[in-house]
């Protein structure tokens, strides 16, 4: 059994930015959830981080944000997201200074867990997409440690079906048929990911998948016709055991007000 973190959109600016496109002090949330991680008695044994690492992309909000996680004392996994951008992140995360538009796809084996992150951000789109570069990784990764359950992380998630989400929301039809094929039979035990700013487990092909509200703003599962964007945060409290993968999500405390509604002409017109 093994207890990590299901961290996502964090929306993070260098306070230096004075970004005025935040609904939300992204910096004081995220203190707020490392200090309730911190708390914990029982340490986790890694932390994924589904995307939208920073808001903008730069390079001075991701330097930012490393010094803010530095401390966290646990193993991070990060995928990117619509918000983030492959230079930004690996100049101001890593330290990398070739490649700098590869896409980012990684694994890693932690206390019995393989983790295999794919990387849906397209760059200047809100919407995801895999491409066969993220699937020859993700076939060739799934092939590896058979006898360990595996979770995925991305960012976008993929469609449950054509009618239910807006083609931004998650990855198109055809790459989600894809990834279906791909992970059947290959003890996958959950797909985490981000990008919708809602708590939410769908099982897709049997499959757990989970989207978590991240440290921004939530989105009103209540609402149709448009966004209506709430205040909320939180992260998610995974625990993999032999029967599978449980999910407990944590909420930060917030009183929901309503931070912006943008209509349903604007949502459909995302990209
Ligand atoms: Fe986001």
């Amino acid at each position: 059994m093994t207890t990590f973190l299901h961290l996502t959109d964090f929306h993070v600016s260098d306070p230096a930015l004075a970004d005025g496109d935040l609904m939300a002090d992204t910096g004081a949330r995220l203190g707020e959830m490392l200090a309730m991680i911190a708390a914990m008695e029982k340490k986790p044994a890694f932390a994924v981080v589904s995307g939208d690492l920073t808001n903008h992309g730069d390079v001075a909000s991701y330097r930012y944000l490393r010094t803010r996680l530095a401390g966290i004392g646990l193993p991070l996994l990060y995928a990117l997201g619509n918000h983030d951008t492959r230079p930004g992140f690996y100049r101001g995360m890593l330290d990398r200074t070739h490649d700098l538009e590869a896409p980012y796809c990684h694994e890693a084996v932690i206390e019995g867990v393989h983790v295999v992150v794919l990387d849906s951000s397209v760059p200047g789109r809100i919407g995801g997409a895999l491409g066969d570069g993220n699937f020859v990784f993700l076939e060739h990764a799934l092939t590896g440690h058979p006898g360990l359950a595996k979770i995925i992380v991305v960012h976008h998630a993929p469609a449950l079906d054509g009618a239910s989400q807006l083609p931004w929301e998650t990855l198109g039809e055809d790459e989600s048929a894809r990834l279906a094929a791909a992970i059947r039979g290959r003890n996958v035990a959950g797909i985490l990911a981000g990008h919708v700013h809602v708590d939410r487990v769908a099982v897709w092909n049997g499959v757990p998948v989970v989207t978590g509200t991240g440290l921004h703003n939530g989105f009103d599962p209540l609402y149709s016709g448009g966004l209506r964007a709430v205040a909320g945060a939180g992260f998610a409290l995974c625990t993999l055991r032999p029967s599978g993968l449980a999910v407990t999500f944590v909420p930060l405390p917030s009183d929901r007000r309503e931070l912006a509604v943008l209509p349903e002409e604007k949502v459909r017109a995302f990209r």
